[in-house]
């Protein structure tokens, strides 16, 4: 995140940035993971850049740092979660349902020990996703691919349903459907030939991970949640690293590549969001972090970026 920072009020003089409690460190201070006042500060906000979530510490806690993500995401209502990975040959934008599904269904232990997580979904969540990923397909290379189990569970059928109902909207896209477990095949063994993918809450997760893998590793995504003209979440797509705090060699191109997609979806800064983009290509060349087989610090690594915006803008 102070890298994040660092870039932002470089290439962005004119945000003003407020920090707000979130996650372990609120829990930590006020016994919650979104306190009040960070709920408010993100309503009033034109953008929110979050930076890695999770903490080990409160793995089988009561209260935990994600149960404030979730809560986020639900309040600020951005059901559409962009997870770009970019790579040699493969360009693929995973649009993820993020505020429905598993993570919000009813869960529970009953007396006889058995315990239970519910996936719903009504047919309005699904159609709003739905129609943002034949969008962001028309705008790119106009495939959609449309990932559930349909085979076997009937908030997938809905999903089937509801991409065929919307598909003669955008007879310009051609849309397909693909079970996740082949998806995910797929996207490990020929990632290239994806361009748009739309998925619920939990096929989304998983998936995400995996096209980050294949195109370069989980620390190097970002993404983009967004909801209709709120403010959108913008966040790595990789959580904490609690082996590597305090050591300064975690590579920030996770929440650099956030804050290119705040400038470009949550500020309307698209040429800015370039500008970095390309700092990040260079840095990752000629000053990489021990996770790309270099010995940058992540400042160093940040000082490589922030030199690579003046020299472009
Ligand atoms: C992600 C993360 C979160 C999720 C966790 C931290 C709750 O894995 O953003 O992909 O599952 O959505
Ligand atoms: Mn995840």
């Amino acid at each position: 995140m102070a890298e994040a920072k660092r870039v932002l009020a470089a290439l962005a003089p004119d945000v003003e940035l407020e920090d707000a409690l979130f996650g372990a460190e609120a829990i930590r201070a006020v016994g919650e993971p979104l306190p009040a006042e960070t709920l408010a500060a993100c309503l009033a906000a034109d953008a929110v850049l979050k930076a890695p979530i999770g903490d080990p510490e409160f793995d089988a806690a009561e209260v935990r740092p994600e149960q404030g993500l979730l809560r986020l995401r639900a309040e600020l209502d951005v059901y559409a979660n962009l997870r770009p990975s970019v790579a040699d040959g493969v360009d693929v934008l995973i649009v993820r349902e993020l505020v429905g599904g598993l993570y919000f269904g009813a869960r529970g232990t009953r007396d006889d020990g058995t315990v239970y997580d519910t996936c719903e979904y009504t047919p309005a969540q699904v159609e709003r996703l739905v129609r943002r990923g034949f969008e962001y397909a028309r705008g790119r290379s106009r495939r959609l691919a449309s990932v559930d189990k349909a085979n076997v569970l009937e908030t997938s059928r809905l999903w089937r349903r509801t991409v065929d109902a919307v598909a003669p909207d955008y007879p310009d896209v051609a849309a397909e459907h693909v079970l996740v477990d082949n998806a995910a095949m797929q996207l490990a063994v020929a990632p290239g030939q994806f361009d748009v993918i739309v998925t619920e809450n939990m096929f989304g997760d998983i998936l995400s991970d995996l096209a980050a893998a294949v195109t370069g590793g989980l620390g190097l995504a970002g993404s983009a949640s967004l909801g209709d003209g709120g403010p959108g979440i913008f966040e790595p797509v990789h959580g904490s690293a609690p082996d590597l705090v305090g050591r300064g060699i975690a590579n920030p191109t996770g929440m650099l590549r956030a804050t290119a997609l705040l400038l470009e979806y949550g500020l309307g800064e698209p040429d800015a969001a370039h500008t970095l983009d390309e700092a990040i290509g260079t840095a990752f060349r000629e000053t990489p972090t021990p996770d790309l087989g270099g010995r940058a610090t992540t400042r160093e690594f940040g000082d490589r970026v922030v030199a690579g915006l003046s020299g472009s803008t």
